[in-house]
């Protein structure tokens, strides 16, 4: 990989939320291309794990585009659920990406494990893989993560996804309630973030 630092950049995502906290965290003065440029579908997700799925993701987009390209994997490992959906999360929520329909499965897969799941700690966690890809084929993967619980009721309108169903630990908000500086102050994306920070 390039010792210059980047100057910019394509991120690999056609999930606006995604799209949005990623831009959130990089510096202001880089130039940010995505798919509301160039529009380039995303490749199938064949790994069975963030990092491989997020190493994917990155080179196929860096190979479209022939930019430095940054891609994220990530999702929520429930452990009652031996840790599902993790690689899956975006699939449970249907073609149409209905997270209110991946929200519903998730309390039903917790109920059918254990009925009196509500008066219990649901310990999950968000993982998230960032890879950073260089068109001379380099690349970059960091992880980072983030422990917390299920809350037994949806809460909250900020962020995406699993947001409103997640507490962190020490906290009493969902990611849905909190604001998103709260959010990208603790959360896995900026924690993998930190680790690729000095490259731009
Ligand atoms: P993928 O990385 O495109 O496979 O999708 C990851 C999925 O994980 C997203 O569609 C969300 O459902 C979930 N996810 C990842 N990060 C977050 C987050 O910060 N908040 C809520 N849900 C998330």
């Amino acid at each position: 990989m390039s010792k210059k630092k980047i100057k910019e950049i394509f991120i690999g995502s056609n999930n606006n939320g995604k799209l949005k906290e990623i831009a959130d965290l990089l510096p202001k003065s880089l130039k940010i291309y995505s798919n509301f440029d160039f529009k380039i579908r995303s490749p199938v997700e064949t790994g069975t794990t963030f990092a491989q799925n997020s190493l994917l993701k990155a080179k196929y987009f860096s190979k479209k585009t022939n930019k430095i390209c940054m891609s994220d994997d990530s999702g929520i490992e429930i452990d009652i659920l031996d840790k599902a959906p993790g690689v899956y999360s975006a699939d449970w929520s249907g073609k149409k990406r209905n997270f209110n329909l991946a929200i519903k499965r998730v309390y039903k897969e917790i109920f059918k494990k254990d009925k009196n799941w509500k008066k219990k700690k649901i310990t999950a966690r968000f993982i998230c893989v960032l890879t950073i890809f260089w068109p001379d084929g380099k690349f970059v993967s960091k992880i980072g993560k983030i422990e917390g619980r299920i809350s037994n009721i949806k809460k909250g309108n900020n962020g995406f996804g699993y947001d409103p169903i997640f507490i962190p630990n020490g906290k009493r908000l969902t990611f849905g309630e909190m604001e998103p500086y709260k959010k990208y102050s603790i959360d896995h994306r900026s924690n993998a973030f930190k680790k690729i920070k000095k490259f731009f």
